[in-house]
């Protein structure tokens, strides 16, 4: 409080003086990536039980919302900056949620004796120096529990040559000390360049794409992503390199469909199998370069853990949703996606999750003889990596038909009260709010008693956002 150099190494901290927008991101829940672990043969700690760590934890968006939906589970963040963690701490206050802690530390010096059984690491491994980056990966092994599963994000190559080229030219141009002139001034060269370039050539087209995509997103987001002076894409193959350098092991990406080959052609996908020679870590490499991959969601696992291949069996003890929906007999879509099944428990079980969305099902409840079970695991892995099914070791206390006096999740009445677009639903999973979701939901603390055939309030139980 008093040194006055720390002072300064505080005002100097861009997330300090730009905040970077917080939010609940569904692809690192502890529920998630148990599951994971769980179809790969590990025997991952129960999600509404565990110790969940969160590194460059930020404002706390993320943990909130899970130590809101599993009090019996223990959160801590740590982060450097002083201001986000200030909110996040406000926020845990006002919710009276004495399962969250957040700490001010440097990755480089944090320690924490106690294992975790969940590490979460988002967009913080490609805007930190190696030293830290390296720091990130050892933390990772020093404090997994033996079963544990480490979340890891961080901008890849090849993809990220494209972008490497608008952040060039965002740096080139924007030379002011004031980091909110320094923004103008990138976003002001960005809209020349998407304006200029010539679209019909794969260059302008790349430039104009990465101008598109920034379109909307705040002040923060593109300081930090975009102006960070530190940054680095890697290849998948240098990522998993690393990690096993560090201890640690590929489990697999948290967005699982994202593994899918479904892209390619069957020959193609009998090349890249031939290339690959059964290593699935090359196997992903040459996915990226086809794809060309920006971004990854990587699970890592401790290198003493059981590691084995997806086993469908282990979906039985496990619960299932989709929102997915028959469009027509045998064809499910979902959101621009669609699963083609003529299989009679395929389309059975489908429509029994279309049902009870948002709700999850227990597996070993959708197959009446040990038989249909095994074929409902094997079926509902196929759904898992395509996409159209999450497999879950846990279930949010959420109801479907809401009660004479409804009372909606607290996080969420936050998020209406602050007068957010988005708040995060009882799944993790990020909802939009419009005028009249956010009206609704500051008066859904118990005492207003709503008509039970409002359509707001049927979206937002629809939504998974109501607790009674
Ligand atoms: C891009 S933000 C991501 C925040 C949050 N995880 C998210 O995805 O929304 C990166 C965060 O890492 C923090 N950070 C950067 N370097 C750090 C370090 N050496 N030790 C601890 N936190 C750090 C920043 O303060 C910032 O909050």
């Amino acid at each position: 409080m008093h040194d006055p150099q720390r002072r300064e190494a505080r005002f100097v901290n861009g997330y300090d003086a730009i905040p970077y927008p917080g939010y609940a991101f569904a692809q690192t829940h502890p529920d998630r990536l148990g599951a994971i672990a769980a179809l790969h043969g590990l025997w991952p700690s129960p999600p509404e039980s565990s110790r969940v760590l969160e590194i460059g934890c930020g404002d706390g968006s993320n943990l909130i919302p899970m130590a809101y939906a599993m009090p019996g589970a223990r959160f801590l963040g740590f982060d450097n900056a002083a201001q986000p963690l200030q909110a996040a701490r406000r926020a845990a206050q006002e919710l009276r949620l004495g399962n969250v802690e957040f700490v001010e530390a440097d990755a480089l010096q944090f320690e924490d004796a106690q294992p975790f059984d969940y590490i979460v690491a988002h967009g913080f491994y490609s805007w930190v120096p190696t030293p830290v980056q390296a720091r990130a990966l050892e933390i990772c092994r020093r404090s997994l529990a033996p079963h544990g599963v480490a979340f890891i994000s961080y901008d890849t190559l090849p993809g990220g040559y494209e972008r490497q080229v608008v952040r060039d030219l965002m740096a080139f141009h924007s030379s002011a000390a004031d980091p909110r002139q320094q923004l103008r001034e990138a976003q002001d060269v960005l809209a020349l360049a998407a304006a200029e370039v010539n679209r019909q050539r794969p260059y302008g087209a790349g430039v104009h794409a990465e101008w598109s995509r920034v379109q909307g997103r705040s002040p923060g987001f593109i300081y930090h992503d975009h102006l960070s002076t530190v940054h680095e894409a890697l290849y998948f193959s240098e990522f998993t390199r690393r990690a096993a350098a560090a201890g640690l092991r590929y489990l697999g990406e948290s967005d699982y469909a994202e593994m899918s080959d479904a892209f390619l052609s069957p020959e193609g996908v009998e090349r890249v199998n031939a290339f690959a020679q059964g290593d699935p870590i090359r196997r992903e490499q040459y996915l990226d370069f086809l794809k060309g991959r920006q971004f990854r969601q990587t699970l890592l696992v401790r290198d003493d853990a059981p590691l084995q291949t997806a086993r469908p069996e282990r979906i039985a003890d496990m619960l299932v949703t989709s929102p997915a929906r028959e469009e027509e007999p045998g064809v499910f879509r979902r959101g621009e996606s669609r699963l083609r099944s003529q299989h009679p428990l395929a389309r059975q079980l489908m429509q029994q999750l279309g049902r009870a969305w948002p709700g999850a099902v227990p597996v070993r409840e959708l197959a009446a003889t040990e038989t249909d079970l095994k074929v409902a695991c094997e079926l509902l892995l196929v759904c898992f990596q395509r996409g159209f099914a999450d497999l879950h070791l846990w279930q949010p206390s959420f109801v479907r038909q809401p009660s004479p006096r409804p009372v909606a999740s607290a996080v969420a009445r936050r998020e209406a009260a602050l007068q957010k677009k988005l708040a995060p639903n009882l799944w993790h999973s990020v909802v939009e709010l419009d005028d009249a979701a956010r009206e609704l939901l500051l008066k859904l603390d118990g005492s207003f008693g709503a008509p039970s055939a409002d359509p707001v309030l049927a979206r937002l139980a629809r939504n998974a956002l109501l607790v009674q």
